[in-house]
This record gives structure tokens, sequence and C-alpha cells, in this order.
């Protein structure tokens, strides 16, 4: 079967920025810096942006363009094509369509909070809200987690659901070009274009409750160096966290998107492109807007208090407060949640493309069986998110979908290139196309640093963090059966995936015996 191929390099790099910007730098992002240290914690993330995050994009973009011309999308596929055949290696490839497939499941979800929330705006929905907590009663009511004046159940939710699934459903189902790279090519200028003006507007606010509180005083807030916090193991963890997250690597989407690929395209300075682009939205768009909008109402003691409660709270109760009470706060809040749901919606699309290059490359189902599978298979699960939330269902497909399966992929990826595929072959496939020559030193970094920077990473982030999670610890008796469901569902998923894995590779195994 004819493999689809984007029709523009500007619409691949577009792609890739798109799935790469998302809520994590607009909401992620500046908590994980007031948390971790100030500006300090820009050093442990600009490390891991030059020693992990760059090498991976080029790893995924790589390996990616390489299976693609070979007839293969996703992981399970792509790691065949360069002889990666081992019986762990054809297991950790599955975390390439698993990991996207159960962030998919509650990411969209989020995401149609965003599409409500921009509604909410724009009809003054938040505006009686005098305070934190009843900002907070008004979100709680719209998750279905109280009742009260504002709703009284989950039936909003559930219609703004299904809207985002259906729009997300809608752009795969047209395709790589005429769905995902369509949309791209408009939505990701039009996202800078609403970041920009968003952040004009927060640089601009007159401080309302303390003469000190202004926003550049904010900034300075926010990136006030404690180079105390560098000692700490936790921080470099984070930052690593953070560039796994925002650049989208680790997960299996950027390799999918680079399947579609011609063989003479220039990935290297598309990567660094697409990357470049991340970073202008994170570092400094998203660095410019939540904190500093935050501070101007807050103060200093306030924004740790907010940081504290996480970035969810920062989205949708703090900034609601802080935009209702400016001069066309309707619009603006309007704007500012229209622009996370755009930043959302390309990411969310980007998750479902490796499960359905799967179905479509590895089980030769047309593009409309795929989707249709991905769809009914998916909107089931969704329910776990919508319906469980309280449970604390969505941290648990977070940390089994957006936190393991992407260190324990990577990891995988980075040894496979620099030590299956070889150094040697994989420096020249990178190459292949390419207008520039990476530095010779990137040559020994992707092939000691980059494997062992992550097996570090994977270490100490399962002694410091896997562990309690595995076992449960912290978590409130009554949501321990939920969470126990929640995995055994999830295994499922798993094995369903090697099912269909394993017919494929016996048949392949059986075509060159
Ligand atoms: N990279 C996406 C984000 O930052 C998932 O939200």
């Amino acid at each position: 079967m004819k493999r689809e191929k984007w029709g523009s390099k500007l619409g691949a790099v577009l792609a890739v920025a798109g799935s790469a910007i998302g809520l994590g730098n607009f909401l992620r992002f500046p908590v994980q810096a007031v948390r971790n240290g100030g500006g300090a914690f820009l050093i442990p993330y600009l490390i891991t942006l030059v020693l992990m995050g760059l090498p991976l994009m080029w790893i995924e973009w790589t390996l990616g363009r390489f299976g693609g011309h070979h007839g293969h999308g996703s992981a399970p596929g792509i790691f065949q094509t360069i002889r990666a055949e081992s019986n762990l290696v054809r297991f950790l490839s599955l975390l390439g369509v698993f990991g996207p497939v159960v962030i998919f499941i509650y990411y969209t979800y989020v995401e149609s909070w965003l599409l409500g929330y921009s509604v909410f705006s724009l009809l003054g929905s938040y505006q009686h809200c005098p305070d934190q907590q009843t900002m907070s009663s008004f979100l709680r009511a719209y998750q279905g987690l109280e009742k009260n004046q504002f709703f009284s159940s989950v039936g909003p939710a559930y219609f703004f659901f299904l809207i985002t699934f259906f729009l997300n459903i809608l752009v795969v189902y047209r395709g790589v070009t005429r769905g995902i790279e369509k949309l791209c090519l408009w939505a990701v200028p039009l996202l800078f274009l609403l970041a920009v003006a968003i952040v004009a507007r927060t640089l601009t606010l007159k401080p309302v409750v303390h003469q000190e509180w202004t926003p550049l005083a904010g900034l300075g807030f926010l990136w006030n160096p404690d180079f105390s916090s560098l000692s700490d193991a936790r921080v470099w963890l984070a930052a690593a966290g953070q560039i796994f997250f925002t650049l989208s690597v680790g997960i299996g989407v950027i390799l999918t998107y680079a399947s579609y690929l011609s063989r003479d395209s220039d990935i290297i300075v598309s990567g660094m492109t697409a990357a470049a682009s991340n970073e202008l939205a994170e570092v400094i768009l998203g660095g410019s807007i939540a904190i500093p909008a935050a501070f101007v109402f807050f103060g200093p003691a306030g924004i740790q208090a907010i940081a504290r409660q996480g970035s969810f709270d920062l989205g949708f109760v703090t900034m609601p407060l802080v935009l209702k009470t400016i001069p066309l706060g309707q619009l603006f809040g309007f704007l500012w949640f229209s622009l996370l749901f755009l930043a959302g919606l390309t990411s969310s699309i980007s998750l479902a493309q490796p499960a359905l290059a799967f179905l479509q490359d590895e089980l030769g189902l047309s593009r409309r069986q795929a989707v249709v599978i991905f769809a009914l298979g998916t909107f089931a699960l969704c329910h776990f998110a919508v319906i469980l939330l309280g449970r604390g269902v969505v941290d648990e497909l977070d940390f089994w979908g957006g936190t393991f399966s992407l260190v324990v992929f990577a990891t995988t990826e980075a040894i496979l290139f620099a030590w299956v595929m070889g150094i040697d072959k994989a420096w020249t496939e990178m190459h292949a196309g390419s207008s520039i020559k990476l530095l010779g030193v990137y040559r020994f970094v992707m092939r000691y640093i980059t494997p062992l920077f992550l097996l570090a990473i994977l270490l100490a982030w399962t002694w410091q963090q896997a562990i309690p999670v595995f076992l449960l610890r912290g978590t409130s008796p009554e949501n321990v059966p939920y969470l126990i469901c929640t995995r055994f569902l999830l295994l499922l998923l798993l094995f369903g995936l090697y099912l269909m894995a394993q017919r494929v590779w016996s048949k392949k195994g059986k075509e060159t015996a």
C-alpha cells in the first residue's frame, strides 16, 4: 500500500512543532520553573535540552524517516527495519504505540475543558466568581466532582468532550496531508500570534493590589535564580521530565511523523527548527504569561502557593480570575483558552497517529478502517477519564502513558540508534539530504552521553518516583480499587497490542526464513 507523504517541508516542521507545543509550554513549564529554583532551573533545563532533547529529536526523525522508507510508521515496524528483533526490543517497541494511546485518552478530555472555558469566557459564565475558592468550585462542578449553583452534572463537560473528540477524529480521518498538515499550517502560526497578543497584554498590566507587584517584577520573580536548587536530584529529574514532555520526544509521535518524510528531506535543520519553535513558545512566550499575570494579583507568596497547586489550577482557576478583572477580560479569556485549545489539538492529533500508522502499515488496514477502530477503542477508554477523574485515574494514566513509557522508550531508542543501527550508519543516515553537518562532538554525545544520561535518569527516576507510585504509596485507600482496575485495563491494552504485533512478527519471520 502506498504511504502518504508530507506535502511540504514547512508542513512537516509545523506538524512536529504543533505536536511539541501544547499545554506543557504555557502551564507546565512556568509551574516547574517556580517550583524548581526559578532562573536556576534553566541550567538543568538547557543541559538536558542539549544532551538529551535535541539528540532524541534527531534520533526520532532519523529512525522514523528510515522506517517510513521501508513502509513502517510505528515503532514495532520501524525497530524491525533496523534489525532490532530480540523479544525484549519487540516488547519495548509496543510502548511507542501504547504510550500515545494512553496519553490521548486523557489529553483529549483535558483539551475539551479548554474549549468549554473559551466559550464560558465569552459568555461571562465565571465572571461572578470572586475568589480562588469559588473559581475552584466552578471547575470542580464542571468536572462533575461536585454539584453547585454552576453545574449540576458532568453533562456540559461531556458535551465539549464529544465535540473535541469528534474534531480530533475528523482531522486524522482526513489523513496526514489533508488533515494534520492542513490544520497545522494555519493553527501553529495562529497560536503564535495569539500568544504574542496575550504576552503584550500581560506585560502592560497595571499593578492593582500593590505598587511593586508589576508584571516585570513577576518576570524577575520567575527568573530569580536559586542556585542551591541545583544540588537537588529532583530538580534535574523535573528538568528532564519537562524536556521529554514539551518536545514530545520518547513518546513515539515524532517517529511516526518522520516516517512520512521523503528520503531527501533535511532532518537536521527541520528537527532543530521544530525544537527551536517549541523553545520560543515555552521559555519566551510561556514564561511571560501566566506567572507575571498572576504575580500582579497575588504577589510572590501567592504565586508560590499557586505553583504548589499545579498547572491545572494555574490555567483554570488563577488565569480566569486574573483575566476577568482586566478591561476586555472576556475577550482575553477567550483568546487565552483558544490558544491553549489549539495548542492541545495540534498535540492530540499527533498522539493518534502512531496507532493509526500501526494499524495501516502493519495490519494492512485502510485509513478509514484504522480510524474507525481507533475511534471506537479510544472513545470507550476516554470514559474512564471522564467518569473516574475524581478517583485519580487521570494521574494514573499520565504516570503510565506520559511518564513511565516515555523514559523507557526514549532510552530504548537512543541505544538502538547508536548501538544497534550503529553510530556510523546512523550518522550517515541522519545526514542524508542535510544542508549542514552537525558538530562532530554530537557524534560522541549521541553515542555515549545521551544513552548514559537516559539510563541514569531511568535509574534515578525509578528509585525516587516510580517505586512509590508502583506501590500506590500515598494514595487514598478509597481510590486504590479504581487504580488497580485502571492498571488491569492498561495491561489488557498492552496485551492486545502484543497479540496484534505478534501476528505481524511471526508472518515476517516466516517470510525472511
Ligand atoms: N508536547 C506536548 C505539550 O507540551 C504534549 O503539551
